[in-house]
Order: structure tokens, then sequence, then C-alpha cells
């Protein structure tokens, strides 16, 4: 009792000891985290983003479409029912940066892929009103008419393979090679990037 009163009536011991117990508290949670296989193998059949979707990858982060969007399904029924099966840990083992956002102006779009048709992505992307009367989305006109030239994609996939990606010699190789003769627009590489997502899980939405 009396070494409690200390506690309560010095503020300073009472800062140190929620510190302390806050922390271990923390610690406990993370640690074994970091030593639960299931998180970091990738799923039976996961690929690495072909140089297309990688490009249109760093276009959504240009755009700040992350800003608006997220990329995780909470384990929770109604997010499950709008937005199908709860991202899991090893859906993002390729992901660096990750992109799970924590704002939705819009919906979540870790399952948007296959959802729409690639024509409806590009109309929305071209004027969202045109697809859905009441979006407050912003438009990006500029996307259909800038080039991606694909400079760096075989950088990008190496920088990645270092981080873990599993990139192969051949597809660093070959990395510009969708690019030749300027036909890949930044819609085009956006709308790959965005029919990929989380298609690998297949249960129905
Ligand atoms: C200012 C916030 C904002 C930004 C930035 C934004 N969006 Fe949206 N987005 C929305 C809202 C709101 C909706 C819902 C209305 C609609 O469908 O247009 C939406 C809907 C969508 C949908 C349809 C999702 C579904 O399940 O129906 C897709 C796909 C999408 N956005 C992609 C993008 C992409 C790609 C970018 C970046 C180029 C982007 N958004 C940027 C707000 C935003």
């Amino acid at each position: 009792m009396k070494n409690h009163d200390i506690v309560e009536k010095n503020i300073g011991w009472m800062i140190l000891f929620i510190i302390i117990a806050i922390s271990f508290g923390g610690l406990v949670e993370i640690i074994p985290q970091f030593y639960t296989k299931a998180n970091y193998t990738p799923l039976p059949g996961m690929k690495p983003l072909s140089a297309v979707e990688l490009e249109g990858r760093d276009i959504y982060i240009r755009e700040g479409c992350h800003v608006c969007h997220t990329q995780m399904v909470r384990p929770l029924r109604a997010e499950v029912e709008r937005y199908g099966h709860y991202s899991m840990a090893q859906e993002s083992v390729y992901e660096h940066p990750f992109l799970w956002g924590s704002k939705r102006t819009g919906p979540d779009l870790a399952r948007v892929g296959g959802r729409y048709s690639d024509e409806w992505q590009r109309a929305h992307l071209y004027n969202p009103r045109s697809v859905v009367p009441e979006s407050i989305m912003p438009a990006y006109p500029w996307l259909f008419d800038n080039v991606v030239t694909g400079e760096y994609a075989a950088r990008k996939m190496e920088a990645l393979r270092l981080v873990g990606v599993p990139y192969t010699d051949e597809d660093i190789a070959n990395a510009s090679k969708p690019f030749a003769g300027g036909k890949v627009k930044e819609i085009d590489a956006l709308v790959a990037y965005l029919q990929q997502l989380g298609t690998l899980v297949t249960q129905k939405r």
C-alpha cells in the first residue's frame, strides 16, 4: 500500500511506470508477429507485379490515389460483405512501400481487380462523373496522353529484388520491352495495376 502511494503521489514515477507498462504490452504484441512465418510467406501462386503493373503502381502513388483509397479490408463482417475476403499479411509481402492507407474518402481498393471492366476503369478515370454521377473523385485526363517510357523499369525491379521481391534476371532483362515504341500510356499501366489488385484470393465477394 505504502509503495503504491509513492507512485500515485509522484507524477515522475507515474509517467515512468506507465511508459514501462505500455512498452511491455506493445512488445508482447509486436515481437511475436516477426516470428510468425505465415505473416511473411507469400501465398501459393503469388507473383511479383509485371513491369507494366509496376509502372502503374508508381502512377497510383504519384497521383495520390492512396490518399483517398485504402487497400486494406479489415476482418469485420460489414467490410468483408462489401469488399470481399479481408486482407492478409502474406498478400503484402512484395509491397514496398505498402499502400494500406488510412483514409477512405473513396471505397477500399484492395480487391477491386476484376470488379469492373477495363473500359469502365478508363471512363471512370477520364471523368468519374461519366459513370458515377454523384462522384467527388477527381478526373485524371492526362493519363490518356502521357506515355510510359519504362526507362527505369529494370532498375525498379532490381531495387525491389534487393528487398526480397523474387524478380528473375530474365524479368529484369525484359523489363523495358513492353514499353517499346511508346505504345503504353499511363492509363494502360494504371488500369493493369488496378485489375490485378486482390485477385489472388478468389473467395466470393
Ligand atoms: C479526392 C479523393 C479521391 C482521390 C484522390 C481518388 N479517388 Fe477514387 N474514388 C473516390 C470516391 C469518392 C469514389 C466513389 C465514387 C466513384 O466511384 O467515383 C472513388 C471510386 C474509385 C473506384 C471505384 C471503386 C469501387 O469499388 O467502386 C476506383 C477504381 C478508384 N476510385 C480509383 C482511383 C484511382 C486509381 C485514383 C488515382 C488516380 C483515385 N481513385 C483517386 C475518391 C478519390
